[in-house]
């Protein structure tokens, strides 16, 4: 019927089926995951699209303003920048893994509250997921260290982050959170 509208079909016989994909496992915020989709995909898409873990947002496709931040082995890399391919047997620690499994936020995310340090919020999982990294290199930074961090906020919560920062610092060596 195909033929009768001028369509041009490939007989069945001449298809070559896709060789069937291996599934990636990896384990994102403690859940194990397979992917079976395309292995190129991009982290951000198959956190946001696929898993609907929605909190990394898009950065530039590059990655670089901050906002798709997240850790890979406990290494902070831009989510877009890295393909579904490379995280077989890896593990991938998002925003939505950083609260604890009785819904206690994390001490930077209560101290991001507690600051004020959101706007529209867009940028806040990028500057979370830095920070979390930030601290585990240094637990007491100092201006420059923050300074140094490479998110971007449009609604100049600048300031606000680094007191928000300061304070998850001291809460964390105080023992409060
Ligand atoms: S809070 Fe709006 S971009 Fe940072």
């Amino acid at each position: 019927m195909a033929q009768a509208q001028g369509l041009d079909v490939t007989p069945a016989n001449k298809i070559t089926p896709e060789k069937i994909r291996e599934g990636i496992d990896v384990e994102i915020n403690g859940r194990a995951f397979r992917h079976t989709g395309d292995p190129e995909m991009p982290l951000l898409w198959y956190l946001r699209d696929v898993l609907r873990l929605t909190g990394t947002k898009f950065s530039g496709e590059h990655g670089l303003g901050g906002a798709d931040l997240v850790l890979v082995n406990n290494k902070l890399v831009a989510a877009v920048t890295v393909a579904v391919k490379t995280l077989q047997g890896k593990k991938v620690t998002t925003v939505e893994g950083l609260a604890a499994p009785d819904g206690k936020l994390h001490p930077l995310q209560q101290a991001f509250v507690d600051e004020d340090a959101i706007g529209c919020g867009y940028c806040t999982p990028g500057w979370l997921m830095a920070s979390v990294d930030l601290l585990n290199r240094h637990p007491q930074p100092n201006d420059n260290d923050i300074d140094q961090l490479p998110n971007l906020c449009r609604c100049g919560c600048q300031t606000r982050v680094r007191r928000a920062i300061k304070r998850a610092a001291m809460a964390i060596a105080g023992g409060k959170a």
